[in-house]
């Protein structure tokens, strides 16, 4: 009875439903509207007093304490068992579809995760010395808001780099910085679908551009994809035509195809017609190491349909949150104003220092070097995975950061990565990339930031892991 009565006094004056200076009935009274022993009642009030929750004014009674300082407040919920569970919270149909997703943990940059740069080849160094030479005058005039679609001299970079290496046709007021590439794909979607609206994507495909496309709660169709892209020709045969197709020409994403000319030409002639756009996510086509990368499908279209989208995750390192899309002109301003109210400006000092890091020659050295290296890493991983040959299909066309591993073996693919993820090699499911039910089965191995002995060993336990598997 004791705990009761003092939780109950005890909470009403943290929920201040007894506010500071409240008098309290005698114990005397107290207890017998409770029905309770008078001791009962001392016990209560002398705990909450010591507490200081309670304060005794010697001829007038017990009283709340004037002044609760807040860090009671504070005490009170650390202290507190942890609230009950939320039961059947009613989530959003976006919610619902990432809901199960696994949320990167720290230190998953390991193994073969998918994406990440080679972490230690970067020149940190460098880029504080860049950073810290933004003059202090040049400081104060990017701490407001004044560049919404972005530092100036930053579009200029990125307009010379996309013109020169990608054949991207664009004027620098054409290009809107983002945070990474994933956010200028949520605002395209939103901005041009609206709920129920057709559109369409690489199947398997990334799953960043189909978490963006289904937000908007367009109808999205899983366009097949084979050695030379998308297939044209499963999207003309769609009808209605979706309004927006998302691709990966320069490296399809996860298989890593070229999407050829003959299908470029093609999908822009559909597009033409159906007065639909193209979203082109380039997001690492610098890392071509036989040929080079064929130009931008933006570059070659005459009707402005493409969007063009990058990104510096890749090149420069991911946590930058650094990306850009290439605009007609008729959506910068719309797009601008909708990247405003998602986030605001892309913090200005990152922009600056990463225009001024292109700007000295330190960028282009980074990716020389990276390209250089990164060839090196797929050589290595291409003779070590030829041990998995007997199970798998390795997909490969001299591109990229990552590479796919089919099962053509009966293999459960969900048992093989979870025996991977105990022994700490980090990589992804290729069925997660898939739309609808998948087609294919396999790992997406990323190796770029990982060292070549690292690759050696790690093939070496999912070549143990795979046989294990096959055989039981
Ligand atoms: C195909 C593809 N597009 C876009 C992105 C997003 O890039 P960002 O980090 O710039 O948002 C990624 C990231 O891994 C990607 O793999």
């Amino acid at each position: 009875m004791f705990d009761q009565l003092y939780q109950t006094l005890r909470t009403r004056v943290l929920n201040r439903l007894l506010s500071p200076g409240t008098r309290l009935p005698s114990s005397r009274k107290l207890a017998q509207q409770l029905n309770v022993a008078r001791n009962t009642v001392i016990a209560a009030y002398e705990q909450l007093i010591a507490e200081g929750y309670l304060e005794s004014k010697s001829g007038s009674g017990t009283f709340v304490t004037e002044e609760l300082p807040e860090a009671w407040f504070q005490a009170e919920a650390q202290s507190h068992s942890p609230p009950k569970p939320i039961q059947n919270i009613a989530l959003s149909n976006y919610a619902e579809a990432i809901r199960d997703e696994n949320v990167r943990k720290n230190g998953s940059n390991q193994g073969f995760t998918v994406g990440v740069p080679d972490l230690k080849g970067f020149p940190a160094r460098l880029w504080n010395k860049v950073s810290s030479s933004i003059p202090h005058a040049g400081l104060t005039e990017l701490m407001g808001f004044q560049y919404p679609q972005g530092l100036p001299e930053l579009q200029e970079v990125i307009t010379d780099y996309v013109r020169s290496s990608r054949a991207v046709r664009c004027e620098s007021d054409q290009v809107v910085i983002t945070q990474g590439a994933q956010q200028a794909l949520d605002l395209c979607a939103r901005l041009l679908l609206n709920p129920g609206d057709p559109a369409a994507m690489e199947n398997p495909g990334y799953t960043g551009a189909r978490r963006a496309l289904h937000a908007t709660g367009a109808h999205v169709t899983a366009l097949p994809v084979d050695e030379h892209g998308v297939m044209v020709s499963a999207l003309e045969q769609l009808d209605p035509p979706p309004k927006l197709v998302y691709v990966t020409p320069a490296h399809h994403y996860p298989l890593g195809s070229v999407m050829s000319l003959q299908r470029r030409t093609r999908l822009l002639n559909w597009a033409a017609t159906h007065n639909s756009w193209i979203l082109e996510d380039d997001y690492d086509s610098e890392y071509h190491y036989q040929n080079r990368p064929l130009a931008s499908l933006q570059g070659l279209c005459k009707n402005s349909r493409v969007i063009y989208i990058g990104s510096f995750s890749k090149v420069l390192f991911p946590a930058l949150r650094l990306g850009y899309t290439i605009l007609p002109k008729e959506l910068t301003n719309v797009f601008t104003q909708a990247k405003m109210e998602h986030s605001g400006e892309t913090p200005v000092h990152i922009q600056a220092t990463t225009a001024a890091f292109i700007q000295q020659g330190y960028f282009s050295k980074h990716l020389k070097r990276m390209r250089v290296l990164y060839a090196e890493k797929l050589e290595c991983m291409l003779k070590a995975c030829e041990k998995l040959t007997p199970w798998c299909k390795i997909h490969t066309h001299g591109a990229g950061m990552h590479l796919v591993i089919e099962f053509t073996a009966e293999l459960c693919e969900k048992s093989v990565y979870n025996q991977l993820v105990k022994q700490k090699v980090y990589c992804s499911k290729l069925s997660r990339y898939y739309l609808e039910e998948p087609v294919k089965s396999g790992l997406v191995l990323g190796f770029a930031n990982s060292s070549e002995e690292e690759i050696r060993t790690k093939v070496e336990q999912i070549a143990s892991t795979i046989k294990l598997a096959a055989r039981t």
